[in-house]
Order: C-alpha cells, then structure tokens, then sequence
C-alpha cells in the first residue's frame, strides 16, 4: 500500500514539472557586476532551469587576468557581466569563443554593431562621477564641470578613481580621455589629475561609496554605479563631464573549451531573456540599460540622451596591445608619481 502511494505522489510530481527541476549539473560563472545582482542570479537561474550556479565575483580586469592564468584549464563557464574592452580582449586573447544566441536579434542594433559580435552585449552604463555637493560647499568648492576641471589644485585630496588594473571603470576613463583629448594630452591630464586623487580604488563602484560617506567629493564611476549609492540614501548627486564621456557594454562571454558547454549555453541564452534582465535593477542593485530590447527600463536608469557620450571605439581599445600598453603606461607613468 505505502508503495503504491509513494509511486502516486511521484506521477502528481513529475507531471507538475516538479520531478523535471531535479538540478542537471552546474554552471560556473565569472561574475564581473555587483555581487547582489550576481546572488540574484544564483537565486533564479537554477529555478528556471533546474541547473546550479556558483560564481566568483571579480572586478573586469581581474577577470581577465585570471582567464588568462587559468588558459589551460578553465574553471569558469561563462564570464557575465564587467566592462566590454577586456572581453574583447579575452576574445582576441583565445579565451571567449563567438557564440551567437537566440536572442541576439532581439538585443539593441547599437550595442551589438559597437561590439561586432566579439561578445555578446548584457547592458549598457555611461561613465560619469558621483558628487557629494554638501562636502564641496563646506570646502566653498564649485562641482566640477568638465574633466580638465579635475586638474586644478583645488580638488587635492577630494577625488577617487578606479583602479585601471583591476576595474574595467578604471580602464574605461583611460581610453575615454585619450579618445577626446589624445594620448599625450590625455596622459598629461591623468598626471595633473592624479595630484589630486585621494584613492585608487580597486573596483569601479568603490569611488561612489567613498563619495557617500564624504570621504572624497568627487567619485569617478558609471553613473549607474552613483544612482544606486543615491538611491540607498547617501547625499550624491550622479552626473557626468560636459566636455564628452564614454561607456561601457557589459559583456556575457561563452569561455573557450570549457567542457561543460551545454550548460554554459543554457546560462547564456537564460541570461539574455527579459526576466533574467530584470534581475539587475529589481533584485540585484544595479541600474545599467538591458541589452534586450524587450526588456522593459525602469525610468530612473540613466539614458544614454541625457549625457554627451562620445563615440567610444571598443574595438579598438579592446585590443589587447591597446588596452594592456594604457594600463602599463598608466601604471609606469601615472601610478608611482608622487602627489
Ligand atoms: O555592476 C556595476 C558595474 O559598474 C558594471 O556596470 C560594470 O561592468 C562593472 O561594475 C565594472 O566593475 P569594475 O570597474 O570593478 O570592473
């Protein structure tokens, strides 16, 4: 009797979708954004799919330095999420292989022109700052307008700005200055800049916390990176340089020979679908534009007609020679500088 009754319940199950959710492996991800839009990943992607999820939570840059240590033997599936040069340079590196979704024809023409399908497009975030106004009125300190204006001596101490080794933000500010002024000045610029900084932080959503708590007034981030610290009450205002700004097109990349393909593939075309979408600003902290065009944007996300954004050249600044001589150059020539 107990048999039969135990097969019973197990038919109900099954034809509830129940005895189908039974997990069919893992997927192992790199995850470049913010850690609580990675955990709400963690969360939904096994529901809808039945396979589980572990992820390591590591800057853009990072992570790229990390896919190329492990080379000959990939622990990670996917990288998702992070700032779209280095993707593009773990492409040309051999580390990311081209993968083409279902839904690539769905996501934003812009986004996947820009990138030439070296990866695949997951959202948008324009470069900006995050200004703590009351700290710059108590020092009877204007806000600054322009890029340049980082320079003048009256800011001393008062600026943090990413890290270009570690975090895609960093790199993103480098080869945004040297596309609006060129390299000399661009650099020239960095160097006056960097008398100024209070911290190089290591990651790109760093500067607008210490903006928050007042320890810097000027945070150098993605103004989505400033919207969430605004939106978790810290008295910032978000917004970016007059004189021209860059962008970044957060990458989701396939890893190149991981021996778990079928999942990876599965996490991929999961992650691209509006209710994985949906995830960043609604679980996961994180206020970027969906790739997806089907995806509806809340309307607090900064839009891209708001700001003067720059016509950023990804594929040329994700070239690795490009992108690893920036952030040598900065390192050797900027970095060590006394302030
Ligand atoms: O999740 C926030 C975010 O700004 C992403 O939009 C971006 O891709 C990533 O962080 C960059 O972080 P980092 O500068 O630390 O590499």
């Amino acid at each position: 009797m107990r048999r039969v009754m135990v097969s019973v319940v197990v038919v109900m199950l099954a034809s509830f979708g129940v005895a189908s959710a039974a997990p069919a492996g893992k997927v192992t991800i790199l995850c470049s954004p913010n850690p609580p839009w990675c955990d709400a990943v963690k969360a939904e992607f096994p529901k809808a799919t039945g396979i589980a999820l572990e992820f390591l939570r590591l800057s853009s840059g990072e992570a790229l330095a990390r896919l190329r240590a492990e080379r000959q033997n990939p622990s990670f599936d996917v990288w998702f999420g992070g700032t779209g040069d280095p993707h593009v340079v773990a492409n040309e590196d051999g580390l990311t292989e081209i993968y083409r979704p279902r839904a690539w024809d769905d996501l934003r023409p812009e986004l996947r022109e820009a990138v030439a399908g070296k990866y695949i497009p997951l959202y948008a975030g324009i470069l900006g700052w995050a200004i703590n106004e009351r700290l710059l009125k108590e020092k009877g300190l204007p806000v600054p307008r322009t890029w340049l204006e980082l320079a003048d001596p009256k800011y001393k101490g008062l600026i943090a700005h990413p890290n270009p080794n570690t975090s895609g933000t960093g790199y993103t500010l480098i080869a945004t200055l040297v596309q609006i002024y060129g390299e000399q000045e661009a650099f020239e610029l960095l160097k006056r800049i960097h008398r100024n900084i209070a911290e190089y932080t290591r990651s790109g959503p760093a500067p607008a916390l210490l903006a928050g708590r007042g320890e810097v007034a000027i945070g150098i981030t993605f103004v989505h990176d400033a919207l969430d610290h605004v939106l978790k009450g810290f008295p910032i205002v978000y917004g970016a340089p007059r004189d021209g700004t860059g962008y970044e097109i957060g990458g989701l990349s396939l890893i190149k020979a991981t021996p778990n393909r079928v999942n990876a593939i599965a996490f991929i075309e999961w992650a691209l679908t509006p209710a994985a979408q949906v995830l960043n600003a609604e679980r996961g902290e994180s206020y970027q534009i969906p790739s997806n065009t089907k995806t509806p944007v809340p309307r607090i996300i900064p839009r891209f007609q708001d700001f003067k954004v720059i016509k950023y050249d990804f594929l040329k600044y994700g070239r690795a020679a490009v992108r690893d001589g920036l952030v040598q150059k900065w390192t050797r020539e900027i970095s060590t500088l006394p302030k």
